[in-house]
């Protein structure tokens, strides 16, 4: 945990940097202090054709940073298609979620995906997500408003980390993405 937070830092400043700001900007916002981690097994699947492992989303959080097997099966929707993240021993993914993509005023997109289920397993991925810090849950994230420009308003409305996840989990895993709901 300690090296995948130091990671995040990191991460942190060159995402800062990527959006034209100060490199302290993002964690001066304290929106990814609180990490959460969750780790998955997929058994091996008979009828693999039949199911997913886990359907298409993108991840309610502000950054993930996923850590998946030899396995594979996971994947990303590009330009309308499916593409395979094939496994790279020892290497890291990195997510932008949905808050990411909320508070960069659209500069940064979630990324969807989902895991296909396997004939072969189980399967081990674990997956650490990005939030603010407890006392923050109900503090309002906004479009950063040095993105904000005449030609490049808000497009969002602000939103706290608990009710995003509220509406995240009452919506379920249904394919779409909470964002339209913050859409202004
Ligand atoms: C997730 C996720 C992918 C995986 O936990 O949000 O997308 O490889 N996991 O398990
Ligand atoms: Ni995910």
């Amino acid at each position: 945990m300690e090296r995948i937070i130091s990671l995040k830092n990191t991460l942190a400043e060159l995402l800062s940097d990527a959006l034209g700001l100060d490199s302290k900007h993002l964690e001066s916002m304290d929106c990814m202090k609180t990490a959460t981690l969750l780790c998955h097994y997929y058994p091996p699947c008979p009828e693999p054709d039949l199911t997913l492992g886990a359907t298409k989303h993108s991840d309610p959080s502000f950054l993930t940073i996923l850590l998946q097997d030899s396995i594979g099966g996971l994947q990303v929707f590009q330009n309308g298609q499916w593409v395979d993240v094939k496994p790279v021993k020892g290497a890291l993914i990195v997510n932008i979620g949905d808050l990411m993509q909320l508070v960069s005023n659209d500069k940064f997109k979630s990324v969807e995906h989902r895991v296909l289920a396997a004939p072969i397993g189980p399967r081990i991925s674990s997956a650490c997500f990005f939030y603010p810090s407890t006392a923050n849950h109900c503090k309002p994230y906004g479009p950063i408003k040095e993105l904000i420009s005449e030609e490049c308003g808000p497009i969002y409305r602000e939103t706290t980390h608990k009710e995003y996840m509220s509406c995240y989990r009452s919506k379920g895993l249904d394919g779409t993405s909470c964002l339209s709901y913050f859409k202004l």
